[in-house]
């Protein structure tokens, strides 16, 4: 057995990202400043979006979207119930309502058939999340919107440097918002980014994201500025700082690779798993596309273990292996049994993916051995408990 924790997620940071932060530091400006507009600029260019809005995260793109298109009580968004709590939370803040669509059941991505029998004349817009970092199925999606007048909100926060069919996400027909959590594709610490080709939209967000002021601070500040300003509305303080975006600056030319590493560890366990029946391993979508391996999602088939997912975890543990749970579907939660109840039976897919899915460790930084440790112990666990 390792004799080291290895957890399930680790950001890949080096002396460059440091040396950038440092420099902020010591330069007497730390919040939003030149760093911002850089980042922002290269994230623009990497993803072919033609306006990004820097945030403090994805939850607070997704805020301000659903505010900037006057998401109000009455209004329906359907989502997936396989994503994490702020999807579905920001709607409810909003005023909004959350109508839960189910998944496919081999890529955990929201089913499009199933989000069209959720139609009805209340609903506004749709959330899909790329679960994982594999696109979902935007065609028929699009059509679907378009057939029924509905704003198509990518939730991309898995999705940094995800292909859809040739086109980045971020370039669709849409609006995507992208987080750099730390366990993200590339972080930023904490960040998030909405993407869209809707001027007034990212304009919208812009003043938003910082009191509804008509000018960044940094902009008045600065020697050709003046310090006045208006507020045009009453706004919120989600504006990214200098020192996020000196790491996200040297995280997004190293994407590319890794992805690559992400990719080839996926592959590894892949293969490594293919002929253990305990283990549903996650599935290709079928159209083309680049899978950006956020996460690797196996689903343990508990029925083939004297164990459940939990304690598998704790066994992997046990191993010195960390595990995440991305995700316990949201209708599985307290606040939603209580104030949105909807029975396992009308989201077969998710309600079964939600008592099985675990993350394994995926994380560029991995070694070979890291990952042969992590398939030793899967392979230890599923040994012990087999029934
Ligand atoms: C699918 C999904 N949506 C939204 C978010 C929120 O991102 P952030 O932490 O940047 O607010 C996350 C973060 O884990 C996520 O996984």
């Amino acid at each position: 057995m390792r004799s080291t924790f290895l957890p399930f997620s680790t950001p890949t940071l080096e002396d460059a990202e440091i040396n950038e932060v440092v420099d902020s530091l010591r330069s007497g400006w730390i919040t939003t400043g030149p760093k911002v507009k850089r980042f922002e600029e290269a994230f623009k260019a990497y993803v072919g979006a033609p306006y990004a809005v820097p945030l403090t995260s994805a939850t607070a793109g997704l805020h301000l979207t659903l505010l900037a298109l006057g998401i109000k009580e009455g209004d329906e968004i359907i989502t997936t119930p396989m994503t994490f709590a702020s999807t579905v939370s920001m709607i409810i803040l909003c005023g909004g309502t959350p109508v839960l669509a189910d998944i496919e059941p081999g890529t955990l991505n929201i089913d499009v058939e199933r989000v069209r029998e959720k139609i009805t004349p209340a609903t506004r817009a749709v959330i899909p999340v790329h679960f994982a970092g594999q696109s979902c199925d935007m065609d028929p999606l699009f059509a679907i919107a378009k057939e029924h007048g509905l704003t198509v909100i990518e939730d991309a926060a898995h999705a940094v440097g995800t292909e859809y069919k040739g086109q980045r996400i971020g370039s669709l027909d849409s609006i995507s918002i992208f987080s750099f959590h730390p366990n993200k594709n590339i972080t930023t610490g904490e960040g998030g980014m909405v993407c869209t080709a809707d001027e007034n939209l990212a304009e919208e967000i812009s003043l938003m994201k910082f009191h509804g002021m008509n000018r960044e601070a940094w902009k008045r500040f600065a020697a050709s500025g003046t310090p006045n300003y208006d507020i045009m509305m009453p706004g919120f303080k989600y504006n990214m700082m200098d020192i996020q975006a000196a790491i996200g600056i040297h995280q997004l030319p190293r994407l590319d690779g890794f992805i690559d590493r992400r990719k080839e560890i996926a592959e590894f366990y892949n293969q490594e798993f293919a002929d253990l029946p305990e283990l549903a391993l996650p599935a290709y979508a079928p159209y083309q596309q680049r899978h950006a391996w956020h996460l690797y999602t196996p689903l343990v088939r508990i029925e083939k273990l004297n164990i459940d997912r939990d304690r598998f975890m704790e066994e992997l543990k046990k191993h010195n292996i960390g595990s995440g749970l991305h995700y316990k579907a949201i209708h599985h939660h307290a606040w939603y049994r209580e104030h949105m109840p909807v029975a396992d039976e009308a989201l077969p897919n998710a309600s079964y993916a939600s008592q099985r899915i675990l993350s394994l460790p995926l994380f560029p930084k991995m070694t070979d051995e890291d990952a042969r440790d992590v398939v030793a112990a899967v392979k230890d666990v599923i040994c012990a408990n087999r029934r």
